[in-house]
C-alpha cells in the first residue's frame, strides 16, 4: 500500500468534514493508497494550530501557493468559499498534483470553466468533486437501478433541496455575497440536486424552460458588529427543463423553507417503476416496481444498509440497519478517490472537472433564465 500525502485548504465546515474522512477512511476501507495528512492552509495561525493539532495536520501554513511549492504533496484538497476554487485549483494542476474541490465547481461559470480547461491540460493530474450526496447508498443504489433499467424511460424528476437559515436572524455570511459565494440557494443547493438528477439518471439536461429567483432578506447583520449589509444573493431559485431522454424535470431550491433542514429529495418516475430520496431519511430508498401491478404496487421502503454489501459501502460499516449518516458520504467518496489514484475503479462514477462544468452551465442556464425571464437551451450556454 502505498501513501499520499494531503493538502487541505480552508478549515471550517468543510475542512472538518474532509478532516475527519481522512481520519476514518482507512479504518474502513482497503484501499491502494493511504492519506497522509500533511498540511492544511488556514488564514488564523491560532485557529489554524488549533484545527491541525485536533485533526492530526502534520504542518500549517496561511499561504496555499506552498502546497504547489512542495514536490512531496499528491492531493490537495480544495475547501474554500467559491470565489477561492479557481486560482488554488488551477495553481495545484499546473503543479501536478491531483486536485479534489468543493462543489460547486466555481461561483461563476467563467472560472469553471477555468478550471475544466486546466483539468484537461494537466494529464497526468485527476481532479475530483465533492458531490457528497452521491456516495450515500441510498442514492449510489438508485443510480445503479436505474443503470440497471429496473425504473425504465424516465419521465419525471422531482428534486428539491430545502432549508431553513432562519430569515434575517442569520447574519452577514460569505454565502449572501455574490462577489465571493456566485449565487444563493441556487448555486448551494440545486447544484447537488442537479448533479445528483444527472448522477441517478445518466441523462443530461437539454433546456430550462422558465427560472424564477427571490431574494427575500435584503440586509443582514455583519457579525460583530450593529452595522447592516446588503445579500445580493438569491434565497430561492426554482426552475423547470427538459432531459435528454425527453423526460420533464423540477428543481427547487430556498434556504427559507422553516421547517425543512436539510431536505434534499429527489424523485424519478419512469415507464417501469419509480424511486424516491430524501436526506433527511438518508438510509432509505423508496422503490416502486410496476411490475407488481396495481394491486401490490406502491413504494417499496428499502432501508440501504446491506452488512453483506448488497447496498454500495455499507458493507465497510455496521450491521444491518446500523444506519449511516452525513460524514459517512465524504469517507466512502475519499474511499472511492484513493481507488480511483491507486488505478482502481469507483463503486459508482465520481465526478471530475469537467462533470461538475456541466452541472455549472445547467446553473447558469437557470440563472439567465430568471433574469431574462425566457426559456434557455444548454447548446447555448458554453
Ligand atoms: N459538499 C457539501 O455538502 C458542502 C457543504 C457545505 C459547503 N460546501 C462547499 O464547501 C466550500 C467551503 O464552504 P464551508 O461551508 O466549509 O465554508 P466556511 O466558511 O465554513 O469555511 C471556509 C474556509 O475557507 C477559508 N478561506 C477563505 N478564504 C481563504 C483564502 N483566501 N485562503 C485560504 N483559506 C481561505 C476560511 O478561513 C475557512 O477556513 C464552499 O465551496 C461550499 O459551497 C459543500
Amino acid at each position: 500500500m502505498k501513501s499520499i500525502q494531503v493538502g487541505l485548504i480552508g478549515t471550517k465546515f468543510m475542512g472538518r468534514a474532509h478532516s475527519n474522512a481522512l481520519a476514518q477512511v482507512g479504518h474502513f476501507f482497503d484501499l491502494p493508497r493511504v492519506p497522509v495528512m500533511q498540511i492544511a492552509v488556514g488564514r488564523n495561525t491560532k485557529e489554524l494550530a488549533s484545527f491541525a493539532a485536533r485533526w492530526g495536520w502534520r504542518q500549517i501554513t496561511t499561504r496555499w501557493q506552498d502546497l504547489a511549492e512542495d514536490d512531496e504533496l499528491g492531493l490537495i484538497d480544495v475547501a474554500t468559499p467559491n470565489d477561492v476554487h479557481a486560482e488554488p485549483a488551477i495553481a495545484m494542476l499546473e503543479a501536478g498534483k491531483h486536485v479534489a474541490c468543493e462543489k460547486p465547481l466555481a461561483g461563476t461559470l467563467k472560472d469553471a470553466r477555468a478550471m475544466r480547461d486546466a483539468a484537461k491540460r494537466a494529464k497526468r493530474s485527476k481532479t475530483f468533486v465533492w458531490f457528497n450526496y452521491r456516495r450515500c447508498p441510498a442514492v449510489a443504489l438508485a443510480h445503479q437501478l436505474v443503470a440497471e433499467g429496473r425504473i425504465g424511460r424516465v419521465y419525471h424528476v422531482r428534486a428539491t433541496y430545502l432549508q431553513s437559515w432562519g430569515g434575517p436572524a442569520t447574519p452577514m455570511l460569505w454565502r449572501f455575497d455574490k462577489g465571493v459565494a456566485g449565487s444563493g440557494a441556487h448555486g448551494d443547493l440545486n447544484a447537488h440536486i442537479v448533479d445528483m438528477c444527472r448522477f441517478v439518471t445518466g441523462e443530461e439536461l437539454t433546456e430550462i424552460h422558465g427560472a424564477v429567483a427571490r431574494t427575500f432578506v435584503n440586509e443582514r447583520t455583519l457579525p460583530g458588529t450593529k452595522k447592516k449589509a446588503k445579500s445580493t444573493v438569491d434565497d430561492a431559485l426554482l426552475f423547470l427543463a427538459s432531459l435528454s431522454g425527453g423526460g420533464v424535470a423540477s428543481f427547487e431550491a430556498s434556504r427559507l423553507a422553516a421547517p425543512h433542514q436539510n431536505a434534499n429529495s429527489l424523485e424519478a418516475n419512469g415507464s417501469k417503476g419509480s424511486l424516491r430520496f430524501d436526506f433527511e431519511d438518508m438510509n432509505l430508498l423508496h422503490f416502486h416496481d410496476a411490475a407488481r401491478g396495481p394491486r401490490e404496487g406502491g413504494w417499496t421502503r428499502i432501508v440501504c444498509t446491506s452488512s453483506a454489501g448488497k447496498h454500495p459501502y455499507a458493507g465497510n460499516w455496521w450491521p444491518d440497519a446500523h444506519v449511516l449518516g452525513y460524514e459517512h458520504g465524504f469517507v466512502n467518496m475519499l474511499a472511492d478517490v484513493l481507488r480511483v489514484l491507486g488505478g482502481e475503479k469507483p463503486v459508482v462514477p465520481l465526478p471530475d472537472f469537467e462533470d461538475a462544468y456541466q452541472t455549472q452551465r445547467v446553473l447558469e442556464a437557470a440563472l439567465i433564465s430568471a433574469k431574462e425571464r425566457c426559456a434557455i437551451q444548454l447548446s447555448a450556454v458554453k
